[in-house]
């Protein structure tokens, strides 16, 4: 069945803000495609087992503080240490539907103010304060660039109000919603991106609507992806 047989698998990414229901949908996206007859796994980010995931899921749980920086490339080395396996499934043919990549780090970061003040020389003499800059797309998308380029990105669009009357936030750090709404404004920047295969599914359908979408979407770059080399993300 071509379904088994030496063509690589697929790398498909979710990404959206905090409750638009990346997991359940990443979940049921690859029990779906099992159910096809595909080879299919699930990968998420951060991935929290191993040593620089542990370090970034104590600072999410508001253990331990890592400077700004610092952090945002913990988050970029969890998955460069997943690349080796990630190369190793899509060529033994498995699809991997992977929940959450380098667009969340780089809207995530990004949308993060710079602590600290610059002091700037005036015109006419002294000094005034001025806040730091926030960190750019261009610097976040640097320690990612040429991580394997998914053949597709969902990008489950919700707004925060939608999102709110799904329950509260968790109590992790960025989880507010003031810090989502700058989030999902990086994430339309980054939408911008046409060398990228982005799709949007409107995530305030019901489950199954977003589903099917996620779904047919797969189905047809799993067909598509099979016969191209694996590309490098912003390269
Ligand atoms: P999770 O809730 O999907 O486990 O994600 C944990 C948080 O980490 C979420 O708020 C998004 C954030 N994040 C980053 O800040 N940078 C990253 O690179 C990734 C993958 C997630
Ligand atoms: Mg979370």
């Amino acid at each position: 069945d071509w379904r088994m047989a030496g063509h690589r698998g697929a790398l498909i990414v979710l990404e959206g803000a905090d409750r638009a229901g990346k997991s359940t949908q990443a979940r049921r996206l690859v029990e779906a495609l099992r159910n096809q007859g595909y080879q299919a796994e699930g990968m998420r980010f951060p991935e929290r087992t191993t040593e620089i995931g542990r370090l970034v899921g104590s600072y999410l749980e508001k253990k331990s503080n890592i400077e700004d920086h610092t952090v945002h490339l913990l988050f970029s080395a969890n998955r460069w240490e997943h690349v080796p396996l990630i190369k190793e499934k899509l060529k033994s043919g498995i699809t991997l539907v992977v929940d959450r990549y380098a667009f969340s780090g780089v809207a995530f970061t990004s949308s993060k103010e710079v602590k600290g003040h610059l002091s700037v020389r005036c015109r006419h003499g002294g000094f005034k304060e001025t806040e730091l800059p926030n960190f750019s797309l261009h610097w976040c998308k640097q320690p990612d660039v040429g991580l394997p380029k998914p053949d597709l990105v969902v990008f489950l669009n919700i707004t925060p109000e939608e999102a709110s009357k799904r329950g509260d936030y968790g109590t992790e750090r960025y989880e507010t919603s003031d810090f989502q709404k700058k989030v999902q404004k990086r994430y339309a920047e980054l939408m911008d991106d046409k060398s990228l295969n982005w799709k949007v599914v409107d995530a305030a359908q019901s489950m199954e609507d977003v589903h099917n979408a996620i779904k047919q979407l797969s189905e047809a770059i799993i067909t598509e992806a099979r016969h191209q080399p694996v590309g490098k993300l912003w390269a």
